[in-house]
C-alpha cells in the first residue's frame, strides 16, 4: 500500500522556479518536507533581462508556509552558471536528492526568420542549461549514490509545431541526453525522466484561449513530476505528457522492419521501394532499452532463426564492435 510520499531529509533544486511551472513544483515539495532551492533569472519571456524578485518572492511564500528554501538567480545558460546553482544547495543544504531542469524560454519564428541568435539563446537555456546544471548536480548524486532528474521537454519537440525549430530541437536534444544519463546514473540509483507539460503560464498565455488558460493550471502537472522526483518512483529514461490532470507516457517505437534483397547484396532502390509498407510498418512495434538492443534485429536478420519481434530488447549485447 501506499502511504503519502513525502521529501523529508531531502533536498531539491528548481530551475525557473520563479513563476509558472517550477514555481508550483517548488511549492509543493517544500510542503512535503523537501529543502528547496528556488532559482530564476528573472528575465522575460524571450530570456532577456533579470530580476531578483521572481526566485525571491517564491521563497518568501515557501518559508511563510512553514517551508525551508533559499534563493539563486544565476542562469542556466553558463556552466558556471550550473555550478553556482549546485553550490548553492551544497552551501546552504549539504546534498542534492532532486533536479528539476525546467527553467524556459521562447525565441518563435519560421526557420527561415531565425536568426542565429534566436536559435542559440533557446539551445543554451533549455539544452545548454540541462547539461550545465545536471553535471555538477549529478557528481553529488553518484557521491550520495541517490539522485532523481527531470528534464523538461515539449509536445512541441516531441510531435512538432509550427515555428519552433529552436525550441523542437531542444526539447527533443533533451529525450536524447536522458536516454544516454538513465544507463550512466542506473548503478548509482540517479533514476532520469522527462515530462512534457501543457500549462498555462507566461510561457502559453498568448497561445491559448482564456477559457482554457484558467483550466490548464500548473498544479494539475505537479503530481506526476513529484510522484517521478520521489524514492518510491523506480521508472527511469521514461517520457509523460502531462496537463489538467490528464496523464500518458509517450515513447521511440521501432517496427519489425524488412529484409530486402539477398544475403550479402547492396539492395537497389527499386527493391526498397517494393518493400516500403513493409519497412513502415508499425504492428508489433516495440521499445529498446539501449543501442545495443536496437542493434538485435539488425545483426540477426539474415541469421536462420529470425527473433521474433519483442524478442528483440534480448538481443546479445554487441558493445564490443564499437
Ligand atoms: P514560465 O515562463 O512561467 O517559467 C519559466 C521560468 O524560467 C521563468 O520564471 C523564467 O524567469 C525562468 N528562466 C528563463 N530562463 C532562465 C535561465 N536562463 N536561468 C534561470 N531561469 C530562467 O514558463 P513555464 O510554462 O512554467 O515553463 C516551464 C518549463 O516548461 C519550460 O522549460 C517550458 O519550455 C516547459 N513547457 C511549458 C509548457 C506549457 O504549456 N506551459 C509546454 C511545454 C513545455
Amino acid at each position: 500500500s501506499l502511504g503519502r510520499i513525502n521529501f523529508d531529509g531531502q533536498v531539491a533544486i528548481v530551475t525557473g522556479a520563479g513563476a509558472g511551472l517550477g514555481r508550483a513544483y517548488a511549492l509543493e515539495l517544500a510542503k512535503r518536507g523537501a529543502k528547496v532551492v528556488v532559482n530564476d533569472l528573472g528575465g522575460a519571456r524571450d530570456g532577456q533581462g533579470g530580476d531578483t524578485a521572481a526566485a525571491d518572492k517564491v521563497v518568501r511564500e515557501i518559508i511563510e508556509a512553514g517551508g525551508q528554501a533559499v534563493a539563486n538567480y544565476d542562469s542556466v545558460s553558463t556552466p558556471e552558471g550550473g555550478d553556482n546553482i549546485v553550490k548553492t544547495a551544497m552551501d546552504a543544504f549539504g546534498r542534492v536528492d532532486i533536479l528539476i531542469n525546467n527553467a524556459g524560454i521562447l525565441r518563435d519564428r519560421t526557420l527561415v526568420k531565425m536568426e542565429p541568435a534566436d536559435w542559440d539563446a533557446v539551445m543554451d537555456v533549455h539544452l545548454g542549461g540541462a547539461y550545465n546544471v545536471t553535471r555538477p548536480a549529478i557528481k553529488v548524486m553518484r557521491d550520495q549514490a541517490y539522485g532523481r532528474v527531470i528534464f523538461t521537454s515539449s509536445a512541441a519537440g516531441l510531435y512538432g509545431n509550427f515555428g519552433q525549430t529552436n525550441y523542437s530541437a531542444a526539447k527533443m536534444g533533451l529525450v536524447g541526453l536522458m536516454n544516454t544519463l538513465k544507463l550512466e546514473g542506473a548503478k548509482s540509483n540517479i533514476n532520469v525522466n522527462t515530462v512534457a507539460p501543457v500549462a498555462g503560464t507566461r510561457l502559453t498565455e498568448d497561445v491559448m484561449p482564456p477559457d482554457l488558460f484558467q483550466k490548464l493550471a500548473p498544479e494539475f502537472v505537479t503530481p506526476l513530476v513529484l510522484y517521478l522526483c520521489s524514492e518510491q518512483c523506480k521508472a527511469s529514461g521514461q517520457i509523460f505528457n502531462a496537463g489538467m490532470g490528464y496523464f500518458n507516457r509517450a515513447a521511440v517505437l521501432t517496427g519489425p522492419g524488412a529484409t530486402v534483397g539477398e544475403e550479402g547484396v547492396f539492395p537497389s532502390l527499386e527493391q526498397v521501394a517494393a518493400k516500403i509498407k513493409d519497412i513502415c510498418k508499425m504492428d508489433g512495434a516495440v521499445e529498446f532499452h539501449d543501442l545495443n538492443a536496437s542493434l538485435g534485429p539488425i545483426l540477426e536478420a539474415w541469421s536462420p532463426k529470425k527473433p521474433a519481434a519483442g524478442a528483440a530488447s534480448k538481443a546479445p549485447s554487441v558493445a564490443d564492435i564499437f
